[in-house]
């Protein structure tokens, strides 16, 4: 007779086939083809729910902030109520949550409030793992502020970063700040970032972290990591078109923002400028709300709403690690058998994201992504804005095709895509 103990455990999250449900664009056919949907780091789909969330603000509560009428007071209800998802989602303060356009946009808008605290011959540490938009609004400041920014190397043979470099370059000069990526886009290697801000802050420089292709795989923690600035954007993990950024309140609060007039100089709306996009930024908080949705642990009590809320994250992003991590050894192990296919990236043993680039001998980029789209595979090609990357791996020319997993990605279209990838290289249209 079975025991108790050979109950099978109750899943602790939604199945793929429950998550791929809510996703309308999941039911989309490319050439009489399920389309499969690879191009995550560059954009995920959006579920149901963030949709409807977001018609719902404009159909029924639409309206400008601080009024006093209905429509008014519950924006400012639901702006108030994403920032505390927010905060849970990254560990922080609602009041350390800062809403904007992307995260090019907001660190653009950090470093240009940064820069005015710099003097000639301050340093900038930027990495060459890094997507551009966490590079060149630093190398913006060598221009207007005569600082000068020093890139910490990656190794191309390991896709990792190069810690001794980065212990020099932060070291050997009067560094002010580091920005590094949590993860990179283009390989889906992960940074030790509570190391790097460590040894930001051993140096003196403040630590800005691009979280972008980090959010959609791992629970962000800035309190852990004890980072000064963090950005992300809200359509990397199910969201719409916003961008998300954390400042520790001390820094949002005394850094010098471009503010107009009439603009509160309270934060976090001193580091905001102008009306906010209510409706993506309700979105976005749907989205996490959607992330969260999936978990099917046990709450446990005793906690408020938001420690609940960051729980069931935890739950859910321990869930998508898993499963990311077997879709990526599938994918990796599968691509590893066809001879022309080289592959980039930490290997599937490491901590990383489920993400990696490769290139097919003989085919530019451009063209094997043209050949998946035929077989209604959606993968994206060229250098994603991490140029540098893409540079040291000498692929500048024909650029990498990069694969990356999302929440509701199968084990069915990682085979198809190897499989496509094998034709292609075989020659086959
Ligand atoms: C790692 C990384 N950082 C920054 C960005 C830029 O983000 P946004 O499009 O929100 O400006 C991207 C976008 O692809 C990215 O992947």
């Amino acid at each position: 007779m079975p025991s108790p103990n050979d109950r099978p455990e109750p899943p602790r999250m939604a199945s793929v086939d429950e998550i791929r449900a809510e996703f309308p664009a999941l039911g989309r056919r490319h050439n009489g083809l399920p389309v499969a949907y690879f191009d995550g780091p560059g954009g995920t789909q959006v579920p149901r729910s963030v949709v409807d969330r977001m018609a719902d603000y404009l159909y029924h509560h639409n309206a400008n902030t601080h009024w006093a009428f209905p429509t008014s007071a519950e924006t400012d209800e639901l702006l108030a109520a994403s920032r505390r998802t927010f905060a849970a989602f990254l560990n922080a303060d609602p009041d350390e949550v800062v809403f904007g356009p992307n995260m090019t946009s907001l660190t653009l808008r950090v470093s240009r409030a940064v820069g005015r605290q710099l003097s000639h011959g301050d340093a900038i540490v930027v990495t060459e793992l890094d997507h551009h938009a966490n590079v060149d609004p630093w190398r913006s400041l060598e221009r207007d502020r005569g600082v000068v920014v020093h890139k910490a190397r990656m190794t191309p043979e390991t896709g990792q970063l190069d810690w001794d470099d980065l212990d020099r370059a932060l070291s050997q000069h009067r560094t002010r700040l580091l920005a590094i990526g949590a993860a990179s886009n283009a390989l889906g290697t992960v940074n030790d970032i509570a190391r790097a801000v460590a040894m930001a802050h051993e140096a003196g420089a403040l630590a800005f972290v691009d979280a972008v292709h980090f959010a959609p795989h791992h629970l962000i923690d800035v309190r852990e990591w004890d980072c000064d600035f963090l950005a992300c954007s809200a359509y990397k993990f199910h969201g719409p078109h916003v961008g998300i950024l954390y400042g520790k309140r001390e820094r949002l609060g005394s850094l010098a923002f471009s503010r107009l007039d009439p603009a509160p100089d309270t934060i976090p709306e001193r580091a905001e400028s102008g009306t906010q996009n209510h409706e993506g930024i309700v979105g976005a908080a749907a989205a996490i709300e959607f992330l969260a949705g999936l978990s099917r642990a046990p709450d446990g009590g005793g906690v408020s709403a938001d420690q609940a809320l960051r729980r069931r994250l935890t739950t859910v992003f321990d869930g998508l690690h898993d499963r990311g991590c077997d879709l990526l050894k599938r994918l990796w192990d599968g691509l590893a058998e066809i001879l022309a296919v080289r592959l980039y990236g930490p290997p599937p043993s490491a901590f990383r994201t489920p993400t990696l680039s490769l290139v097919v001998a003989g085919v530019p980029a451009a063209e094997v992504a043209a050949r998946l789209a035929r077989r209604g595979i959606f993968a994206s090609h060229g250098n994603f804005y991490a140029q540098t990357v893409v540079e040291r791996l000498g692929q500048s020319k024909n650029g990498l095709l990069r694969l990356g997993c999302a929440c509701y990605t199968t084990e069915d279209e990682v085979d198809r895509v190897v499989a496509a990838i094998g034709e292609i290289a075989r020659g086959e249209a």
